[in-house]
């Protein structure tokens, strides 16, 4: 592995005023004195902007107590000439591409934006880090980028590899996260990009997506409406609190994968995959049970709410899986990374912040 340093380095982030984007440019900010970092992203009306313009104030004032800075573009990783444009000017030594179109259901309606956003954006990329070692520059040295546990499908061996057969995937969003995997691999072998791509199972945390589970189960609890709880909450699921997860990134995106050539004397290809996950996997119901605790703690719910009157037990949904989790041996031995942070005090932080921010 090519251990790279952040100093006086150009880093674009993609997805920036996005949950897991905004989380890791704070990291940045706080653990180095000398870089550069570009956040990009269209602040797209996908969930409720608010959350994307309260993260960018939060990196401003990350940004103020370091050494480093940050310079916020508004754009769309589809748009071919904004992104050469920046590549062109910033030079780029590392690039992490989180700007995506997420979430399962809503590919069945707006299928158009996932092919423009997951492929079109994507292949953008893929086009400026190749071209950025035109006239022997240096170029990029570390493409990361996201990809998905949907890759998985309905796998049923557990917990899930990287190495087990992805070839089935159940949505639209899953097939462009797997082609993610599939154009990194091409443009990696083609033009010795080193290039790793990050499978994130659910992460959760303060100022996380509203249209995940836990925050959607905090609003209908909060408006005293019930939940629907699955397989009557006998699923098990690994779920990653985001600062964990940014620290998976930050890691990751200083250890590039080596340029090498094989036996046979042609290069192979510079590309990385791995599981970021807890390797934990959680009882649906226990999660329930602990998110509902924290959020009678932070007063976003009344001290004697009754949780169980609010729920509703229901069969599981055809396609699902009942436990799915990561095997993430692969990254806890190559980065020595693995998370911390208790399911109690990261559900916590957020029914802290979700009082602080909706009441
Ligand atoms: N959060 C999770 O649990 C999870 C799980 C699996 C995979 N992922 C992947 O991780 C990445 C980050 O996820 P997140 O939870 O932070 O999502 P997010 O939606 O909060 O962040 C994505 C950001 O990208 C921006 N964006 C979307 N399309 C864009 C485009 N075409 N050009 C520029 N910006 C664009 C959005 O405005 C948003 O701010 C995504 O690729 C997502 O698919 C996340």
């Amino acid at each position: 592995m090519n251990r790279l340093s952040f100093d006086d380095k150009n880093i674009l982030i993609t997805g920036a005023a996005g949950f897991i984007g905004a989380n890791l440019v704070m990291r940045i900010l706080k653990e180095n004195e000398h870089c550069h970092i570009i956040g990009l992203d269209s602040l797209n009306d996908y969930y409720d902007v608010k959350i994307k313009e309260y993260r960018i104030k939060e990196i401003e004032k990350a940004a103020e107590g370091s050494g480093s800075d940050w310079t916020f573009v508004k754009g769309n990783i589809a748009d071919a000439g904004l992104v050469k444009q920046l590549f062109a000017k910033y030079e780029f030594s590392i690039v992490v591409n989180l700007a995506a179109q997420a979430g399962v259901r809503y590919s069945i309606t707006n299928p158009d934006v996932y092919m423009e956003s997951n492929i079109i954006g994507f292949y953008n990329l893929l086009e400026a880090c190749r071209h950025s070692y035109d006239e022997g520059k240096s170029g990029v040295e570390h493409l990361v980028y996201a990809s998905s546990s949907s890759v998985y499908g309905s796998n049923s061996n557990i917990p899930y590899r990287v190495e087990d057969p992805v070839e089935h995937p159940v949505s639209l969003y899953a097939a462009t996260k797997k082609s993610n995997e599939l154009l990194a691999h091409a443009y990696s072998k083609l033009y010795s990009i080193p290039s790793t791509g990050l499978r994130f199972f659910t992460v959760y945390g303060p100022a996380g997506r509203p249209d995940m589970a836990y925050f959607g189960f905090t609003d209908k609890l909060r408006k005293g409406e019930k939940i629907k709880i699955f397989n009557y909450g006998k699923c098990e699921r690994d779920f990653t609190y985001v600062d964990d997860v940014t620290l998976g990134v930050y890691k990751v995106m200083q250890g590039a994968p080596e340029r090498k050539n094989g036996e046979d004397g042609l290069p192979i290809p510079p590309y990385s995959l791995y599981n970021i996950g807890n390797s934990a996997p959680v009882g649906l119901k226990d999660f329930i049970n602990i998110l509902g605790e924290e959020l009678k703690e932070a007063g976003v719910l009344p001290k004697d709410f009754d949780m169980e009157a609010h729920e509703e037990l229901v069969p599981m949904q055809a396609g699902d899986v009942a436990v799915t989790y990561a095997d993430t041996s692969a990254l806890e031995r190559d980065f020595g990374y693995k998370p911390a942070t208790p399911l109690r005090e990261g559900l916590r932080r957020f029914a802290e912040w979700y009082g602080k921010f909706y009441l």
